[in-house]
């Protein structure tokens, strides 16, 4: 019998549990450091920026499942599950005998996985009593999520937003706004950071590593308010799990398992969540799944990144976290894929990447888009360019297959659309995309200010 196109999962299968990859790995990743003593970040201090129950959840190493709270999975009915699907027109225009499947992310208004986390973020300031939150945003997908959920909730919300990106997509911003939440094109007047930042640079386009530096100023200095992060932390690898769950529920029911997982990655959260569940079996050495990351050549974490201990933002004042970085000072040259341009990494995926648990590649923007194109084509989807990063490395491995005549099963991460990304795909269809790659010596420019850790 062959597969379905797409394999909804009941809404009763939702899985009622989160999954801490942590809890099966051989060895954790380095601890997270207080810049100011150099120590590992205790549990109050990280309670001064995050609320109680994820600053728990960031340090908890041994706990494998946390139960989801009811408020958060009710609200997950209302955009999950997601399904899983096969990509029969894609295999066919490739002409591949591999069979490819895809989990798509992007059903929902925030166009992206990003508010599987954000509803759980949000839940647990509020169940706290904290009256209001703070973030950032970079392409924007985060900043929806968030809203969403703080409406939802009832929350205030503050969305620094990557100043690039809020001129660049203006609707983005508004329909952030429609949710009710505030929006502050970053680099701002509005922090001592940010301040600071422009008096260096008065024309920058702003970066994620800015933006988080204001949030987390901005939460210190308002009352009953914390700051909450769409990527990179423990925390939100484990909330985002729920995508491999699924995953792997809707695949089991038809009897089928991935040779290779592929997804793009920025500071890791969809990849770390996809994977999650085929990890589990990975590292009991059940099985021998390849999993491979898919990183911008503009920003290369993974692929040419050091990994060493560094600030998660640009202003220096988040902890610091051992992982693959740029350096947090690297200005990532314009791409297109703005959820990707990110200097660092997630902490758990980098020590999985070191240990030799999973690959990574690196895309260009031109080679990313020809992908995205030829996918919207034969499957309706117009991806977002994040997505498509990961979509680029399927088809390669599709047509790898095509050549070695092997039928392998390869698992991709859809994560969004890309509606807001119409200049981008202009510019791709005019002709006038360039590639952008740092050479050595830029990259050496972020490594150099990596501050001196053992
Ligand atoms: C659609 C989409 N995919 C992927 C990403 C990358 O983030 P992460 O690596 O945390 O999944 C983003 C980030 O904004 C995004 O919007």
């Amino acid at each position: 019998m062959s597969a379905p196109y797409k394999i909804y999962l009941e809404e009763d299968q939702i899985p009622k549990k989160y999954y801490n990859i942590r809890a099966d790995m051989p060895e954790q990743h380095d601890p997270l450091l207080n810049p100011a003593t150099g120590q590992p970040a205790t549990l109050e201090e990280l309670k001064s920026v995050f609320c109680d129950e994820l600053a728990r959840q960031e340090l908890d190493t041994t706990t494998r499942y946390f139960d989801i709270p009811k408020p958060v999975l009710e609200f997950y009915k209302m955009f999950r599950p997601s399904p899983v699907i096969r990509a029969y027109n894609l295999e066919k225009a490739l002409g591949t005998p591999a069979k490819i499947y895809y989990k798509f992310e992007g059903n929902n208004t925030s166009g992206s996985h990003k508010l599987n986390s954000a509803a759980a973020q949000v839940h647990y300031a509020k169940e706290q009593g904290l009256t209001s939150l703070t973030t950032e945003t970079g392409a924007g997908q985060w900043g929806t999520a968030l809203s969403m959920a703080a409406a939802f909730f009832g929350m205030d919300l503050t969305v620094y937003m990557v100043r690039a990106s809020a001129e660049q997509k203006p609707y983005r911003k508004a329909v952030i706004e429609t949710f009710g939440a505030g929006i502050v094109p970053s680099p701002s007047n509005t922090t001592e950071v940010g301040r600071a930042i422009l008096k260096e640079h008065p024309d920058t386009g702003g970066s994620l590593g800015c933006a988080i530096s204001e949030a987390v100023e901005q939460a210190g200095n308002t009352p009953n308010c914390r700051y909450v992060l769409g990527s990179v932390l423990n925390q939100v690898l484990l909330h985002q799990s729920i995508i491999g769950l699924e995953s792997k529920a809707a695949l089991d029911s038809i009897d089928e398992y991935p040779d290779i997982v592929i997804g793009c990655a920025g500071g890791g959260s969809n990849l770390g969540g996809l994977i999650g569940a085929y990890m589990q079996d990975s590292l009991k050495g059940k099985s021998d799944t390849r999993f491979v990351a898919v990183e911008p050549a503009s920003c290369p974490s993974l692929t040419r990144g050091r990994y060493v201990y560094d600030f998660c933002d640009t202003g220096k004042i988040t902890p610091l976290a051992r992982m693959y970085t740029l350096g947090s000072q690297f200005m990532p040259s314009a791409d297109h894929a703005g959820g990707l341009r990110y200097h660092g990494m997630s902490p758990i995926l980098s020590k999985l990447y070191h240990d030799g648990y999973m690959e990574a590649v690196s895309v260009h923007q031109t080679k990313v888009f020809e992908a995205a194109v030829m996918f919207a084509k034969h499957e309706t989807i117009l991806p977002a360019p994040e997505s498509a990063h990961a979509i680029r490395t399927a088809i390669d491995e599709a047509l790898e297959c095509k050549k070695t005549g092997e039928e392998k099963m390869i698992l991709f991460g859809l994560t969004g659309t890309g509606y807001f990304d119409m200049q981008a795909y202009s510019s791709y269809l005019e002709g006038v995309m360039v590639d952008y790659v740092p050479t050595d010596s830029e990259l050496e420019i972020g490594f150099s200010q990596l501050p001196n850790i053992a």
